[in-house]
């Protein structure tokens, strides 16, 4: 053992006596892992996590979170000065490429992005066969699942060059299928995107424009919209980029995983959330009721929870949230609603809750979709487009990871987890006559 490797642990059957070893893996920060991978071969014992809240499923170098004080960092910078500094293009080619780009770096990569952002005019006859009023993520799941019947020559994940021009791919087009998503809901036509605008601004004026009229957005929803993409752009492996790495561990075209990725994130649990607090703050509707809310979010056998609180990894603030708040503020007063009646009841179920013993005892701080919601809406989106703006946002995060995973040394293992059995045992078959 070098002076460096960490004592292995040991792992002891009190039945058989029996000891393993199991080594100790350390990445360059945070909580060091014990590798299992060798466990059930040497033992013939799994190790059972349901939730995977202590377990690591891979190596990662895009995004470290450290939960108990509230830091995120891309490729060790963190969020907040990303946020603050960068476009959402900045932060796209940082986690895809590992830094951020120079002036030159910044304007190729904004060319490559800008040269895809048009969808083939063939799968525009895919939103007709969807209801009006279909839910735009199922739009969404159905929509970027078929472009690998489109992009043929972006497919083959062993070559280098392909997985790139996908992910660029994907990056540029789904502002383009989002707000396709919103005109078909609401029977306005498709505005093709208009490649003189920035990425964001682009996406702004393809789902609020009409072709009747100049459009520019306002400059505050421009700023804020930037942040809320840019805080939304990676969390390391949540519930979707998980499923985007298991559904791209068995060899599955990067269109169909990302796919797979947004079904994940459309849950109320993920990316849903957003939508649910505007919910839950409108049937809260006044601050007088807040009490009665606090008290069936911690009553057992209510399912009932607050939206917008708690997170697996974050134990303090989510630092994502301090960001949202400010721009709330700003977008409000941007569009006459300084004292909007949802964010003043926001901030008075916040300061209720963070003093509420359960919520201390627990942990459970204002999670990122705590304020999002507010600036989405007083932006004019309507909730059902929420999760779908997540969508746009995590899409760099799902492709960064897909490709970390394929292009990571040694061959690509499929996931497969095991479970522990609690059926029946092995029974005899009866017939159907004497069942
Ligand atoms: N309201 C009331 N109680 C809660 C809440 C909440 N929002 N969140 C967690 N708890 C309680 C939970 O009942 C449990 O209590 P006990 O220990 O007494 O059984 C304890 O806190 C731990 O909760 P958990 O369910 O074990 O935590 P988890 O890590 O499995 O779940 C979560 C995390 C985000 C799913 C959960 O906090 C939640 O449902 N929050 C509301 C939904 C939400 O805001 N989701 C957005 C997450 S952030 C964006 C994203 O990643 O997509």
């Amino acid at each position: 053992m070098t002076k460096n490797t960490p004592a292995p642990a040991l792992l002891k059957d009190p039945n058989s006596g029996k000891e393993w070893e199991l080594p100790i893996r350390s990445g360059s920060v945070g909580p060091q892992a014990v590798d299992v991978s060798k466990l059930y071969g040497q033992s013939g014992l799994f190790t059972y996590d349901p939730g995977f809240t202590s377990t690591a499923a891979c190596d990662s170098g895009i995004t470290y979170i450290d939960g108990e004080e509230g830091i995120l960092l891309h490729r060790g910078y963190r969020i907040e000065d990303l946020a603050q500094n960068c476009s959402f293009l900045e932060v796209c080619h940082l986690l895809l490429h590992g830094a951020l780009p120079n002036a030159q770096e910044k304007s190729a990569f904004e060319d490559s992005i800008r040269y895809h952002t048009m969808l083939h005019e063939q799968m525009l006859m895919f939103y007709r066969g969807f209801r009006r009023d279909s839910h735009p993520m199922a739009i969404m799941v159905g929509v970027v699942g078929a472009l690998s019947a489109f992009y043929h020559d972006s497919t083959d994940i062993n070559d280098p060059e392909q997985r790139l021009l996908a992910q660029y791919r994907l990056i540029a087009k789904m502002p383009t299928i989002a707000a396709m998503a919103y005109k078909y809901s609401v029977g306005q036509p498709f505005m093709y995107p208009q490649n003189s605008r920035s990425f964001t601004e682009n996406f702004l004026y393809m789902t609020f424009g009409v072709p009747a009229e100049e459009y520019a957005p306002p400059p505050a929803f421009v700023s804020a919209m930037e942040r809320i993409l840019i805080l939304h752009a990676d969390h390391e492996q949540n519930a979707s980029t998980s499923t985007v790495r298991t559904a791209g561990s068995s060899g599955a075209n990067p269109f169909a995983c990302i796919s797979s990725g947004i079904a994940s994130l459309w849950g109320p649990a993920h990316g849903g959330a957003n939508e649910a607090v505007l919910s839950m703050l409108r049937e809260i509707g006044h601050p007088d009721r807040i009490p009665e809310f606090i008290t069936r979010a911690k009553d057992k056998n209510d399912p009932f929870r607050l939206m917008g609180f708690g997170h697996r990894v974050y134990k303090n603030y989510d630092p994502r949230a301090k960001v949202l708040q400010s721009h709330a503020h700003e977008v409000l007063e941007s569009v006459g609603r300084k004292d909007e009646p949802l964010m003043a009841l926001a901030l008075q179920l916040e300061q209720i809750a963070l003093q509420d013993e359960y919520f201390i005892e627990r942990k459970l701080f204002p999670n990122v979709d705590f304020y999002s919601g507010i600036i989405l809406e007083a932006m004019g989106f309507p909730t059902s487009m929420f999760t779908v703006l997540f969508a746009v946002a995590r899409t760099v995060g799902w492709v960064a990871h897909w490709n970390e995973m394929i292009s990571a040394e040694g061959a690509l293992r499929i996931t497969r987890p095991r479970q522990l059995y609690t059926g029946e045992p092995e029974r005899p078959f009866v017939p159907l006559d004497e069942r």
